[in-house]
């Protein structure tokens, strides 16, 4: 197969396209390499990818539609990752989340829709910011989402509804996957894991959100790749009685207190941290926990790797990569 992979100088990108062409596949990888986060990390990944003969790519934005069609040229699959990510962003630039999620993800589905029968199918990134102010735990894909509170979140759950219309009016199919906090080796400096880890090596306080009284849901990167790659290996039939169009949450399926996650960190760094305790941060849900049993029963998801192990191996990582 080759697959289109937007946003692929990206954190989850990269380590999709990099499991792709383990397998075998071929890969074309399309990213506009803004500079939301630190551009350099972004070239790092993109010099990893490039070291592989498989991989080709397009610097581009998929909010031009012909950069878009220039990439998907030859493709019979689509990862689709390329977004505006982070939360508290989106109240500092919220046109930037309209453009790349919206705009973005509508040329997206209209490219699949041009391709007609030549594609596959289209896996995009949802979130799991979705859930917004639900209070039943865990989360889960019957649980109603209207009530976003970031825009974000808001975007994301728009981005579902856009591609349900198109799977159900064109035929398209498609998956999206609500991801729960990825985290793992090349992650994203905007994110608590990195943050926490260049502050405290620093010796500056981290600032703990909601005075720690926080649980999250995290999912270490590889097992969100498997997921992924399942999810494209399992398209909804074209064709049936349904609309080719399914949801499903990949998480950990594990609500970790936030107080835990900065110990295993600090065990890593062997560094003791100095906490700066704040109040809850607008947009913020004090929880997340993924209900996974759909993406078991259809995608065999399993996720494998605990705190206690990944966050030893982003710690390595990070030295590494900061030496
Ligand atoms: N990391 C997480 O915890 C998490 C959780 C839930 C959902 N997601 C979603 O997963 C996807 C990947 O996230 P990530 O953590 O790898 O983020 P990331 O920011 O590292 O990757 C996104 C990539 O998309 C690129 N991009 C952004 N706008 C673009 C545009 N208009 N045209 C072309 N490229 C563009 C960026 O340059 C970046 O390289 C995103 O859709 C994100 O919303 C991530």
């Amino acid at each position: 197969m080759t697959v289109l992979v937007t946003g692929a100088a990206g954190f989850i990108g990269m380590t999709v396209s990099l499991a792709l062409m383990a397998r075998g596949e071929t890969v074309v990888g399309i990213d506009n390499v803004n500079d939301y986060y630190d551009v350099r990390l972004k070239e790092a990944r993109l010099a990893r990818l490039m070291e592989n003969e498989k991989f080709s790519f397009v610097r581009g934005d998929i909010v031009d539609a012909e950069a878009l069609a220039h990439a998907a040229k030859g493709v019979d699959r689509i990862v689709h990752l390329a977004a505006q990510a982070g939360v508290r962003y989106s109240l500092e630039n919220p046109g930037a989340y309209i453009q790349a999620n919206i705009v973005g993800h509508m040329n997206v589905i209209e490219r699949a829709r041009a391709m007609g029968d030549d594609l596959k199918h289209l896996v995009y990134a949802s979130s799991s910011s979705v859930y917004g102010g639900n209070t039943k735990l865990p989360f889960s894909v019957d649980d109603q989402v209207d009530t976003p509170i970031s825009l974000y979140a808001a975007t994301k759950k728009a981005d579902e509804l856009m591609s349900y219309s198109y799977s159900s009016t064109y035929g398209i199919p498609q998956t999206g996957l609500r991801f729960f906090t990825v985290y793992g080796p090349w992650g994203r400096p905007d994110m608590s894991l990195y943050i926490f880890t260049s502050k405290i090596l620093a010796g500056d306080p981290i600032p703990v959100f909601n005075h720690g009284k926080m649980q999250r849901d995290f999912t270490y990167v590889d097992d969100i790749v498997a997921g992924v790659l399942a999810a494209l290996d399992n398209p909804p039939p074209r064709g049936g009685d349904t609309v080719p169009h399914r949801v499903y949450n990949l998480g950990n399926n594990n609500s970790e207190p936030l107080m835990r996650f900065i110990g295993l960190i600090e065990e890593a760094l062997g560094v003791k941290a100095e906490i700066d305790f704040q109040p809850m941060q607008t947009g913020d849900v004090p929880a997340t926990y993924a209900d996974i049993e759909a993406s078991q029963r259809d995608l065999g998801f399993e996720p494998r790797v605990t705190i206690d192990v990944g966050i030893p191996r982003f710690v390595e990582w990070y030295r590494t990569f900061h030496a």
